[in-house]
C-alpha cells in the first residue's frame, strides 16, 4: 500500500489508479470500515482510503483530543483488505490556512437530530468531505449507513454541487449482541459495554412494532427514551423519520428510526431502516 502524506503525492499517483473507489475515514478502523473497503473493491479498479481526524467537525468539549489514533494497526488492516492507496494528511496539509470557505448544508438538514445536538458538526464534516473528494477525485465514494444523517447530507451536497462521484452506502456492521461497531465503543467500560446493546434492541422493538401495524410514533419514541433513562443513559433523541430527508414521517412511507444517547461519557448513535 502506498501512503501519501501530501496532496501532490496522491495526485501524481492518481492516473495509474484507473476507476477509483474511495473510503474516507478518521482511522481506528473496525470491521465496519473494512466491510466498506471490501464493498468498494466491487465498484472499481482500485480502492483508496483516507485517514484524517477532522478537527473542524468536532465541537468544543467533544472528543477530538482523545479520539483513538491507531495508524500502524490501521495500515496493517488496510493492506490486508487490499487497499492500494492511503491518503493520510496532517492538519497542515488539509488546512494550510484557516478554512474560511466552508460548506453550509441547509438548516432543515443540519438543525435536526445530530445537527441539533452537535452545532457546526455537519459544516465541518461536509467541508472536509468536499476537500477530500477534490483531492482524491474518485468515481465512487462509500459511506456507512451508521452515520445516516451524514450520508444524507453528503448525497445532497454531491447532487447540488454537481460533484462527479457516485455515493454508495454501506450497511452497518454489528457485534454479535447487536451493538453497532464504532470507534467510540472503545471508550466504554466493561459494565457500559454490557449495557450498550440496549440501544439496538430498543430500535429493533420500534421496528417490530411499526411493522406489526403500530401507528403511534410519538408513544414508541417516548417509551424508548424512558427505558434508556431508566437504565442510566442520557438520551439525546430517538426519532422515527422518513428516510429521504429525515423529516417527521407518516407511518406508511419508507422510514428509519434513529437514536443518539450517552452512556457514561460515551455518546453512541445507531439507526435501523424499517
Ligand atoms: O464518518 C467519518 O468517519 C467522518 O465523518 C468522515 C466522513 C471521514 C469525514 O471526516
Amino acid at each position: 500500500m502506498q501512503i501519501h502524506d501530501s496532496i501532490a503525492s496522491f495526485r501524481a499517483a492518481r492516473p495509474a489508479m484507473g476507476r477509483l473507489a474511495f473510503v474516507p475515514t478518521m482511522g481506528n478502523l473496525h470491521d465496519g470500515h473494512i466491510a466498506l473497503m471490501t464493498q468498494a473493491a466491487d465498484h472499481a479498479d482500485s480502492v483508496a482510503a483516507s485517514i484524517f481526524v477532522n478537527r473542524l467537525q468536532f465541537g468544543a468539549g467533544e472528543d477530538f483530543d482523545r479520539y483513538p489514533r491507531t495508524f500502524a494497526e490501521d495500515c496493517r488492516r488496510l493492506e490486508a483488505a487490499g487497499v492500494r492507496h492511503l491518503f493520510a494528511p496532517n492538519e497542515t496539509v488539509m488546512y494550510p490556512v484557516p478554512q474560511r470557505y466552508q460548506v453550509a448544508p441547509p438548516e432543515e438538514q443540519t438543525g435536526i437530530l445530530e445537527g441539533a445536538c452537535r452545532p457546526g458538526h455537519f459544516n465541518g464534516m461536509a467541508t472536509v468531505v468536499l476537500k477530500l473528494l477534490q483531492i482524491v477525485q474518485p468515481e465512487v465514494a462509500l459511506f456507512g449507513k451508521k452515520d445516516y444523517q451524514q450520508l444524507m447530507v453528503i448525497r445532497n451536497m454531491v447532487l447540488e454541487f454537481n460533484i462527479p462521484v457516485e455515493v454508495i452506502p454501506g450497511e452497518t456492521v454489528r457485534a454479535a449482541d447487536g451493538l453497532a461497531l464504532s470507534s467510540r465503543n472503545g471508550y466504554l467500560t466493561d459494565t457500559e459495554r454490557a449495557e450498550a446493546p440496549r440501544l439496538h434492541s430498543l430500535l429493533s422493538g420500534i421496528r417490530r412494532a411499526l411493522q406489526a401495524g403500530e401507528r403511534d410514533i410519538p408513544r414508541l419514541e417516548i417509551d424508548a427514551l424512558e427505558e434508556l433513562a431508566a437504565h442510566g443513559w442520557q438520551p439525546d433523541y430517538i426519532a422515527v423519520r422518513r428516510r429521504s430527508d429525515l423529516q417527521p414521517a407518516q407511518a406508511d412511507e419508507p422510514l428509519v428510526v434513529l437514536a443518539a444517547a450517552k452512556l457514561g461519557s460515551t455518546r453512541l448513535i445507531d439507526n435501523l431502516e424499517i
